[in-house]
């Protein structure tokens, strides 16, 4: 397909966004007089670590109070040191642990990378700390700027609105959609999907804990995600059925909103024959597509996993977040709502914006995607290790039955920087036990899916060595070894 590309950038002459004090020179070398500190104090960090049991008494506390504060212990017993090597964090008793999910994606380059020290010292000199849709300051620019640029080599998005969580950039989405449609008060989902925290995006997501209590302000009909185990007819059934909503709702529907591969769903895949076929039903009836990548953003092949999957040319809006650390919603020219329907106060912190910045040229100017990119080679090393794991300790691999009583037949899967293993026959309460065994014995992963669930890994793709993995499964074996 050819889209025409934005032609937004090449007219503008370059913006300086460094703040004024981070220009100087006296300040350069107060930097890098840092960043050499820094180094110096990683280097010495190279693999896991226990706790100093000198720190044990205080850390047990600060976690109960923690605890209190929250009305709800945290998942792990987690308090960050602020201090890390890449894929390693020490936490505040000492630990040092593998982070294999980087807060869900957020920290692409794991913990103290120089670079994104680096830019977030820079954003620390900016006036304010804030940013805001009212005043905002060079680097605001620069991230949209970027995002536009490479979503538009390969689409009709030409508009990005940024804001402080995925959430919102989805409410803003929805918002966006809504308009568009007239008000259609109907929103397509697919099955397992999860959007958010917000009222609505709590009820579009689908997993019924989530919605618990809540009043149904939406309404939403949910579609079958693809299934590898009836292939083509998938993507059958799947038309038939978009095709039965529409005849039976026509006009009511604001968008179709999917994600390429399913995030918290269970990092579930399908082929663009799939996606493609919705889409282009969805297109027949003008009905708005909408690609929420806010977990897949970055960690696929391409910088977005539409890019990836071929799909540049059916989006009419998509969303962001996670490792861009500030979120955002793209959307078309013809997608560009009203006065008055997207704002807020915050956007995000300068520190996001300038580190997002960073983070983003280095994602675009490296080697990272494409088949035989950083991220294409770093999932290799994850199947070869698992591959070896499930080949030397099948007793740890009993067969995985699905939520319609059927063998599930792949003990590993997902794409590029999302990875998944599924040990333990599937199961939540063996696969949430196993994530306790695997924090103490010093890698930090979590589960997705919903039946089977999944061991799912977001690591640092931004730093992590594919020989890393090496270490990161030794720990896995341990802790599986301790389930036993
Ligand atoms: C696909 C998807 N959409 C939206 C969100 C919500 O993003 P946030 O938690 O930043 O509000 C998430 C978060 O995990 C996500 O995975």
């Amino acid at each position: 397909m050819t889209v025409a590309p934005p032609n937004l950038a090449s007219a503008v002459p370059a913006l300086e966004h460094l703040p004024l004090l981070a220009r100087l020179p006296a300040v350069r070398r107060a930097i890098d007089e840092i960043l050499s500190e820094l180094r110096r104090t990683q280097a010495s960090m190279t693999g896991i670590r226990g706790a100093d049991p000198s720190k044990s008494e205080s850390y047990v506390a600060w976690l109960k109070r923690n605890g209190e504060l929250r009305g709800r212990p945290t998942m792990y017993p987690y308090i960050g040191a602020g201090f890390g090597n890449g894929a390693l964090v020490q936490l505040a008793d000492e630990s040092v642990k593998w982070d294999m999910i980087s807060s869900i994606g957020v920290n692409m380059f794991g913990h103290s990378d120089p670079r994104m020290v680096e830019a977030a010292l820079e954003s620390a000199l900016s006036d304010v700390c804030m940013q805001g849709n009212l005043q905002h300051n060079a680097d605001v620019l620069a991230v949209s700027e970027i995002l536009v640029a490479e979503a538009g080599r390969t689409s009709r998005l030409r508009h990005c609105f940024v804001t402080n969580s995925g959430c919102m950039a989805n409410e803003n989405a929805l918002k966006i959609c809504q308009q568009k449609t007239k008000s259609a008060p109907r929103v397509i989902a697919l099955r397992d999907c999860f959007m958010g925290r917000s009222t609505t995006m709590s009820q579009i997501g689908d997993t019924p804990a989530y919605r618990q209590g809540l009043v149904q302000n939406i309404l939403v009909d949910y579609m079958p995600f693809y299934d590898p185990m009836l292939g083509a007819r998938s993507t059958e059934l799947a038309v038939a059925k978009l095709r039965e909503l529409i005849e039976r709702y026509p006009k009511q529907h604001s968008c179709f909103v999917m994600e390429v591969v399913q995030g918290e769903g269970g990092f579930n895949l399908a082929p663009r024959e799939f996606l493609e076929s919705l889409m282009r039903v969805c297109r027949e009836a003008s009905i708005p597509v909408w690609v929420d990548e806010v977990q897949t953003f970055g960690r696929t092949e391409e910088m977005f996993a539409f890019q990836a999957s071929g799909l540049g040319e059916y989006v009419d809006v998509v969303t962001i977040g996670k490792l861009s650390q500030v979120c955002a919603c793209l959307f078309a020219e013809d997608f560009n709502p009203g006065p008055g329907l997207i704002a807020g106060t915050f956007s995000s912190s300068t520190s996001a914006f300038h580190v997002g910045r960073r983070a983003l040229e280095i994602l675009r100017d490296g080697d990272y995607y494409g088949p035989n990119g950083r991220i294409a080679r770093l999932h290799q090393a994850f199947r070869t290790a698992a591959t070896d794991l499930i080949a030397r300790r099948p007793e740890f691999f009993p067969p995985v039955i699905d939520g319609q009583g059927r063998t599930f037949g792949e003990t590993m899967g997902g794409i590029g920087g999302m990875m998944r293993l599924t040990p333990l026959g599937g199961k939540k309460d063996q696969l949430n036990a196993l994530l306790q065994l695997l924090f103490e014995e010093g890698v930090i992963a979590l589960t997705c899916g919903h039946g089977p669930y999944h061991l799912r890994l977001l690591p640092p793709i931004g730093v992590m060595e594919p020989a890393q993995f090496k270490p990161v499964f030794e720990v896995i074996e341990r802790a599986l070894g301790r389930t036993r």
